[in-house]
């Protein structure tokens, strides 16, 4: 069994999202040890609770992004986590953070990189003028919204799309794509050639 730890700072749609694929079975092998929210109002953190699930926050506010990590990476390690989900986390971690878990960090992006990075990547595609737009799941580097892509899922951009309309277009295919790129990554059956993610 792998053991799962799941960052988020919000809601946490895509969490339950893993959660959900868990309980049904669409995803197997592994287990949520830990949901960690480095926002103590994290609706996310609730919502695992009620799934009695181990979640608590880390607030990162006032605190150095180095000694904050230093706390998260101590946390994950208490609970003997293999696997980092970052869902929501609005936090750029540190080059020390990554390297306590080499490959085994991934994060959603609501965009398809590299266009698109950074926040707010859903209107950026829509004042942009994009004609599909979508999300990826990637292996996180020291780069923000860039490291090896493991899947997209696309989307059309619609003339009369708003904001909300297309983020909640994207959402409903981030929920599918992170149970899809956890289980690829869990199977082992892949490597790595250069930036590319190869399915054996
Ligand atoms: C998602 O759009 C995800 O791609 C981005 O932050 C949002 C988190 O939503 N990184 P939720 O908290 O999982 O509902």
């Amino acid at each position: 069994m792998t053991r799962l730890g799941v960052l988020l700072s919000g809601r946490g749609s895509n969490f339950l999202a893993i959660a959900e694929a868990i309980n049904n079975g669409s995803l197997h092998g592994c287990e949520i040890v830990l949901v960690l929210s480095n926002k103590a109002d994290a609706p996310g953190i609730d919502a695992a609770r009620q799934l009695g699930l181990e979640a608590y926050a880390i607030p990162s506010k006032g605190i150095p992004r180095q000694e904050h990590d230093r706390q998260m990476i101590a946390a994950l390690q208490e609970a003997k986590v293999d696997l980092i989900c970052l869902a929501g986390y609005m936090r750029i971690i540190s080059p020390e953070f990554i390297a306590a878990f080499p490959n085994r960090i991934l994060n959603i992006h609501p965009s398809l990189l590299p266009a698109f990075p950074r926040l707010d990547a859903q209107g950026q595609a829509l004042e942009y003028g994009a004609k599909v737009a979508g999300c990826t799941v990637h292996f996180v580097d020291e780069q923000v919204d860039h490291g090896t892509i493991i899947v997209q899922r696309t989307v059309p951009v619609l003339d009369d799309d708003t904001h909300d309309t297309l983020a909640a277009r994207i959402l409903e295919q981030e929920h599918q794509a992170y149970a899809e790129a956890l289980q690829r990554v869990l199977s082992g059956e892949y490597r790595i050639e250069g930036r590319r993610y190869i399915r054996k």
